[in-house]
């Protein structure tokens, strides 16, 4: 079943809609014993799910929560039993969605940002060692877009500090870094499974980990910090997946090789097409060594372009091409962070990417006829701008 991400007139609007869920006959068969069993709050679907998620990327424990943004979270607030105080410091990129920043205050901590690379969109490892403190307990790196961030450089500066790696693979599932699993590399790993994600339980999130002591931790924290029959052991949280949920992601799992190779084609014919436009954007591409988790394809107008990342997006949009803003500098550009008394101009390469960039589509539901269309309504753009 193919569902469109969005509603009714987005879908009728765009020859290349953004995202799109897939939903498994499997699953609408076990979403109906599931319903007819009477057992639908978390069970052995849930279970299921985790110990089959956690196998795709080699690691031992999964704790599958109520979003991404709560595997973020829970992640941090794990932290507390590895000896993090309420108020330490968690290192993050600036551009990233704004849920992982959300997060790292929702756990109790205060994130830390630092710049990205406009080439990678991840953040700048050069800048981190400048920016840990004595209260730095963590490094999150964030895989945007499916490209893995640096992530021998930030092994070495983790070990190097003692901190924790948090990675952030909302974006990422499937992606490779020197042959290692993206999800693997740190010591826990989270991943949103929203619709429209390479795996998706519609709604849902899961956090893998090889260390057993920070799964118990996050299973008590997604209950409520409850530990045994009723006692409260952590400041928990609300965040349990169901049993509806697992069983769409059950589905997905089946047929998680047949979405990545999918969408692994689609991303690397976008990123051939595209070089004939490189002279005016930077676009995500596949550097030696890695393996993209294809979440969607990144364009960025480049400085010297004759026109505005505005007024390229409504040529696209017009012409059916769906798109999203490459997010924003969170300590710069979303306004809920002012507080925290970061200027305009702070974090240069996050606010250029936000200013510049977009993504599109290469999900699963894309056909080469479509990524064409895309490809054409670029080269109409150029060619009508006297820019090709
Ligand atoms: C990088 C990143 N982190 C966290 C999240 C939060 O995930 P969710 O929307 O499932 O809460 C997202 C969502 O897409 C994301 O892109």
């Amino acid at each position: 079943m193919k569902i469109a991400h969005g509603n009714e007139s987005q879908k009728a609007k765009f020859k290349v809609p953004f995202g799109t869920v897939s939903i498994t006959p499997d699953a609408k068969q076990l979403i109906n014993e599931v319903i007819d069993s009477g057992w639908v709050t978390k069970g052995k679907c849930v279970k299921e799910f985790e110990e089959k998620f956690a196998a795709l990327f080699g690691v031992k424990y999964g704790v599958a929560v109520s979003s991404g943004t709560d595997a973020d979270a829970l992640a941090c607030a794990s932290l507390y039993d590895f000896g993090a105080k309420r108020g330490d410091e968690i290192i993050v990129p600036a551009l990233t969605f704004v849920a992982t920043g959300n997060s790292v205050f929702q756990a109790g901590f205060t994130p830390v940002f630092v710049d990205v690379r406009r080439t990678t969109l991840n953040i700048d490892p050069d800048l981190i060692e400048r920016a840990i403190t004595s209260r730095t307990r963590a490094i999150m790196p964030v895989h945007l877009m499916g490209k893995p961030a640096a992530m021998d450089q930030i092994r070495a500066i983790a070990k190097r500090h003692n901190l924790f790696i948090i990675e952030d693979a909302a974006e990422a599932h499937g992606a490779e870094y020197r042959s290692e699993k993206i999800g693997a590399m740190g010591d826990m790993a989270c991943f949103s499974l929203y619709a429209a994600h390479i795996i998706t339980t519609i709604e849902g999130g899961i956090v893998i980990t090889n260390n057993e002591k920070m799964a118990n931790a996050l299973r008590s924290l997604r209950n409520h910090g409850i530990e045994g029959k009723f006692a409260f052991q952590r400041i928990g949280f609300s965040a349990k997946m169901n049993e509806i949920e697992a069983s769409v992601g059950l589905g997905n799992i089946k047929i998680f090789h047949q979405i990545l190779e999918k969408r692994r084609r689609n991303v690397l014919y976008l990123i051939k097409e595209f070089k004939q436009f490189e002279k005016y954007f930077i676009t995500l591409q596949e550097d030696a060594g890695e393996k993209l988790g294809p979440h969607a394809f990144s364009i960025i107008v480049r400085e010297n372009a004759s026109f505005t990342k505005d007024e390229f997006v409504d040529f696209i949009e017009a012409n059916g091409v769906d798109s999203r803003n490459l997010f924003y500098s969170i300590p710069t550009q979303c306004p809920s962070y002012a507080f925290l008394g970061h200027k305009l101009g702070d974090f240069p390469e996050a606010e250029f990417c936000s200013d510049n960039g977009t993504h599109i589509g290469c999900h699963q539901d894309l056909e080469i006829e479509q990524l064409d269309h895309a490809v054409k309504t670029v080269g109409d753009f150029l060619r009508l701008r006297g820019a090709k």
